[in-house]
């Protein structure tokens, strides 16, 4: 474990398994240093069960560096349950995976990710409190994150398209989203009330048939869609898809979008910089559904005051981008430095504040 490629000082590691639902997850709390450590839970069909841990290592370690650059007082875990799960389990398998977050006491909060619902976090929440992304009432905020994650990316685009074309508005662009799922598809109806010509591709081609009914959107291939013409590239189906080869091929001259942990490899972060193409970097740009968790968790969720932390996104990219500019340096590796710096100094606070304690 501790020799694992993925591992990075994980606080915490819980395989977990309920013989009697067939549940079968992997909890990762990679930071609790700037609070309980908050991420969703992806139900995914995975190779290995290698492959699973993986993944809850990676993106445990990206919440934590994602709620720390929304300045969210929450440290960063993810879990992850291995599917398939049969509908007709699907009801314990949730149960089962409310009780293990609940036996970590408040170390671990969840949420919906790719694969959960809100009505499988319903169920959840009949297991544990620690669990966020619930039906909420009229003018609050909750349930779904999606929408507010794509308002994220939206006001990401126009931060990008902004620093790397001058530009103030989407108006006429042209932009590539990869991925028609929940955030996919919303981004595609924020861009278009933007006036934005959408290129869509999925491997459901209902989705597509909705985006060209609903947007005008042209379709194309999954496997076109990163080299198409546009002016940005939108990754929104899972991560890694920008592999060194896709970032040598990739035409736009911007990458934006909502998918966790985009980047292949970190080779591919520079081959895009070196080609000139703006990245913004992943944790930032899709921190909006995880803004909207927190602020229905601290119950500070009127829409207003979410929407407005929400678009406060802008402000950080514009930051990324010059800094990025002034150090010559890639865009990935200014906000990983932000983001560990930050975390560094959580720590030595805790650090700190235990000494002075243990002294007096
Ligand atoms: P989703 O599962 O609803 O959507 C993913 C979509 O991508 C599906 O429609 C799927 O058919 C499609 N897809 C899969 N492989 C593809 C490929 N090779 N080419 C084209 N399309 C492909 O997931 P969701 O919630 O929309 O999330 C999308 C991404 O954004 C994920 O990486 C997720 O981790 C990330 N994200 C989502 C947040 C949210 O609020 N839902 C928050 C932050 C990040």
């Amino acid at each position: 474990m501790f020799d694992h490629p993925d591992y990075d000082g994980h606080e915490k590691v819980v395989m977990v398994e309920d013989a009697e639902s067939g549940l079968k997850a992997i909890i990762a709390v990679h930071s609790t240093a700037l609070g309980a450590a908050a991420g969703g839970c992806r139900l995914w069909t995975y190779e290995t069960p290698g492959a699973a841990l993986s993944d809850a290592l990676r993106l445990s370690r990206g919440m934590s560096y994602k709620n720390a650059m929304a300045n969210l007082p929450m440290g960063g875990g993810k879990a992850v349950i291995l599917g398939p799960v049969p509908a007709e389990k699907r009801d314990a398998v949730m149960q089962a995976f409310g009780r293990a977050v609940d036996s970590l006491n408040g170390r671990y909060i969840t949420a919906e990710d790719v694969g959960v619902s809100v009505a499988d976090m319903e169920i959840v929440a009949t297991t544990t409190k620690h669990v966020g992304g619930l039906a909420a009432g009229a003018g609050k905020s909750g349930g779904d994150p999606s929408p507010y994650t794509a308002r994220g990316v939206r006001v990401g685009i126009e931060s990008a398209v902004r620093a790397k074309l001058g530009r103030r508005d989407l108006a006429g662009l042209s932009i590539a989203v990869q991925g028609l799922g929940h955030v996919g598809m919303y981004l595609c109806e924020e861009l278009f009330n933007q006036g934005v010509n959408l290129v869509v591709a999925d491997i459901n081609p209902a989705r597509v048939a909705e985006a060209q009914a609903r947007f005008g959107a042209v379709g194309v291939s999954i496997d076109d869609i990163l080299t198409q013409p546009v002016d940005v590239i939108a990754p929104c189906a899972l991560g890694a898809t920008i592999t060194e080869y896709a970032a040598r091929y990739i035409r736009a001259g911007v990458v934006a979008g909502a998918a966790n942990n985009q980047l292949a490899t970190a080779e591919a972060g520079r081959i895009l910089a070196e080609r000139g193409i703006l990245y913004a970097p992943d944790y930032v740009i899709n921190a909006g559904g995880i803004i909207m968790v927190q602020g229905e968790l601290s119950g500070d969720n009127d829409t207003a005051v979410v929407t407005a932390k929400v678009d406060a996104i802008g402000d950080r990219l514009d930051a990324i981008f010059k800094r990025a500019v002034r150090d010559n340096v890639i865009t990935n590796g200014v906000a990983d430095s932000m983001a560990r710096d930050k975390l560094a100094a959580a720590r030595n606070k805790t650090a700190v504040a235990g000494g002075v304690k243990a002294l007096s």
